[in-house]
């Protein structure tokens, strides 16, 4: 048995090449997708629990109550939220759809961070009702529709407002969110303003600030940490609480960076605590909201391949079982992966390929360009680094039903989304 070749750097933390084949989590892929078929979501407990629970450990280092909100939107699948929750995380959510999987999971309301630029008034009583330890405010009409209900209810919420401070990072453009002119957040002046003037039981604690995801060089994310303090000083706003939001990428292709999250959690606690020494104000209970860092590299998808053939152009397509159904990313923001075949992971290459998804839609191509060993029809192909922001983005395009996920540690494999049957494809038409 061998360690991994840096090829294979962006697979899980316990992969290993055995004459087997990848294994993961002890296991090989190829007997786990001849139990549970393809396409298959593969998750490695070893590799989201270490990094959650490091995560953890570097936000302790700020004032109590400094904690990770885990951000449901890149996966929420009940299971892995449950060794997230064990690790020591809160959790963020954007619908009351991810506060009911919160709960679900075990998390308790106080843990809950909400947000969501658009809340419906489903979303902010599912907030109260879960009693939500913070509302993270979008605009002057949320706070006002909040502050109805909390009214109603009698209850005061504890609030955040979420500024985009104008701040560019450098990741695509489609996932970032601190620019001016961002659909999420406020200026900062109409934020402080939204602070100073909160209508009636609604209780502001600090600001949230998030600037994009995928962002591999995380300066600017430890410069809007080292502003934000400044900003509310001389605003003169409360800042008991300062949530700097997630965002940090990590590797897609071998080669590329692949910043530790505990790492960075550490930069931005001691950023926030030197400014505000500097500043000579009270230093915040710091919140972060890692997704990707998290569970990104921990997932890895598994296709069959159903047909190879070379077309009029010479490029040789090697179309698999799964696509766009599975994974936005390539088609929302040109994601790239470097996926290898299962059984022979290191084989030398034999040419390059170009991966075609299942679905109707020329764009629907998992992979453009990749150098592969000889590829036949039925061969398994892992797809690394598919951990977040691909089960939450699944859909049943072409009415192919999502695929089913499983956890996997220790040698064993544990089933933890069955795979969505035909039948259930009707189940919500009347
Ligand atoms: C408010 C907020 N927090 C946290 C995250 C998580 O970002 P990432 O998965 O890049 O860490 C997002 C993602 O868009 C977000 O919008």
């Amino acid at each position: 048995m061998t360690t991994r070749p840096a090829a294979l750097m962006p697979f899980p933390d316990t992969t290993e090449v055995t004459p087997a084949g990848l294994v993961v989590g002890g296991l090989a892929l190829t007997e786990i997708a001849k139990h549970y078929g393809t396409p298959l979501y593969v998750y490695d407990e070893a590799s989201i629990r270490r990094r959650a629970e490091s995560v953890v450990a570097a936000v302790a280092a700020g004032p109590a109550g400094s904690r990770a909100a885990f951000a449901l939107k890149s996966l929420s699948t009940l299971a892995v939220l449950r060794v997230l929750q064990q690790a020591g995380m809160s959790a963020d959510c954007a619908s009351s759809g991810e506060i009911a999987a919160a709960l679900r999971a075990g998390f308790s309301g106080d843990q809950l961070v909400v947000h969501g630029n658009a809340k419906s008034e489903a979303d902010l009583v599912a907030a109260i009702d879960a009693d939500a330890g913070l509302v993270v405010l979008d605009g002057r009409d949320e706070a006002e529709r909040l502050a109805a209900l909390c009214t109603r209810s009698g209850r005061r919420q504890d609030v955040l407002v979420r500024i985009a401070p104008g701040i560019d990072v450098d990741t695509h453009r489609h996932i970032a969110t601190g620019h001016l002119g961002s659909k999420f957040g406020m200026t900062p002046t109409e934020g402080a303003e939204l602070l100073r003037t909160l209508p009636g039981g609604l209780h502001g604690r600090g600001l949230h600030v998030h600037l994009g995801s995928q962002i591999l060089d995380p300066e600017p994310l430890v410069d809007a940490a080292r502003w934000l303090p400044r900003f509310a000083k001389a605003e003169g706003i409360p800042l008991e609480v300062l949530d700097v939001g997630g965002g940090l990428g990590i590797a897609y292709l071998p080669g590329q960076d692949n910043p530790d999250p505990a790492a960075h959690t550490a930069a931005l606690v001691a950023a926030v605590t030197d400014v505000c020494v500097d500043e000579g104000i009270p230093v915040p209970q710091i919140i972060v909201e890692p997704g990707r860092s998290i569970v990104g590299t921990a997932g890895l998808t598994l296709y069959s391949v159903l047909g190879i053939k070379t077309v009029g152009d010479g490029s040789t397509w090697v179309s698999v079982d799964g696509g766009m159904g599975d994974n936005l990313r390539v088609g929302l923001y040109g994601g790239t992966y470097a996926p290898v075949l299962a059984a022979r992971p290191i084989d030398v290459a034999a040419g390059h390929v170009r991966i075609a998804g299942r679905h109707c839609e020329s764009t629907d191509v998992l992979v453009d360009d990749v150098e592969l060993p000889e590829v036949h029809v039925g061969d398994l192909i892992a797809v690394p680094a598919t951990g977040a922001y691909h089960q939450t983005m699944a859909n049943t395009y072409n009415l192919f039903g999502r695929p089913a996920a499983v956890l996997v540690g220790n040698g064993v494999a544990t089933l933890i989304t069955r795979r969505e049957s035909t039948d259930e494809l009707f189940l919500r038409d009347v």
